[in-house]
């Protein structure tokens, strides 16, 4: 069943409390991204524990794997639902982000969080990537890394709405999706390119649909949000998912 994540976009600690607490009735997940995480990270990942909300930290872990297996094993607590890795760290460093959050999730006694997989940037054309030595458009970049997420015992990977049935196809229906650039019909696209609206993502099986702008920057955030949920509602029994 798809599920919102609302991205906590905002400089300070106290505007993302207040976004939580506005929120609190709907059935959310909070993205923390890296403005959030290096701003006041150790303080919101304490308020969604202490409120008991889910959250996903939107880390783009990418370094030896050591390394990142430390930087899961710290991230890991309560809560925690999803966390993220780059693909293009490679094979050993995915298995070793797996494997840190399966074991720390153990010590604490929860289940452990998905770790995702960012295949190629959305901000990466063929030129940046032929740049990097990787020959091949974005599209076929990214299906090769997704197979290596999947090898590497990832739940899914982060991709485009317009992505998903093809994953899906290739990979199977477990194999999970999480996308971005959303925006319900009406709403400005911001520095989105290729956007999707909530029923599409949902009605291709996008598993977790990220939406930031829309809700945070909205008159009503609440509304906003409430407004998406029940399209996603509406698609799923559309779809009979
Ligand atoms: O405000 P908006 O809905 O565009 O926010 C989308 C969120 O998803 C942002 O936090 C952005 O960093 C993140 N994201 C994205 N595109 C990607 C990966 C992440 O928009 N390819």
């Amino acid at each position: 069943m798809s599920q919102l994540i609302v991205a906590l976009d905002v400089p300070h600690a106290q505007d993302a409390e207040h976004l939580i607490d506005t929120l609190y009735d709907l059935d959310l997940i909070y993205k923390i991204g890296l403005e959030s995480l290096f701003g006041y990270g150790e303080r919101i990942l304490r308020y969604c524990q202490e409120r008991d909300v889910r959250f996903f930290i939107d880390a783009k872990l990418h370094d030896i794997p050591r390394t990142v297996g430390a930087a899961i094993a710290r991230l890991v607590r309560p809560g925690l639902h999803i966390v993220n890795v780059h693909a293009l760290g490679g094979i050993t460093m995915m298995r070793e982000a797996v494997e840190a959050a399966g074991e720390r999730a153990g010590e604490l006694g929860m289940t452990p969080p998905h770790v995702f997989a960012v295949t190629i940037l959305t901000s990466h054309a063929a030129e940046d990537l032929n740049e990097l030595g990787l020959t091949g458009g974005p599209g076929e970049n990214a299906t090769r890394l997704a197979a290596l997420a999947r090898d590497a015992g990832c739940s899914g990977v982060v991709c485009s709405a317009h992505e998903v049935r093809d994953l899906k196809n290739f990979f199977g229906e477990d194999f999970l999706t999480l996308t971005p650039g959303i925006r319900p019909a009406g709403a400005a696209h911001g520095d989105q390119k290729r956007v999707t609206t909530p029923s599409l993502a949902v009605e291709a099986g996008s598993d977790y649909l990220v939406v930031g702008r829309p809700i945070v920057e909205a008159e009503d955030p609440f509304a906003a949000a409430r407004a998406i949920l029940d399209e996603m509602e509406t698609a799923r029994r559309k779809v009979g998912a």
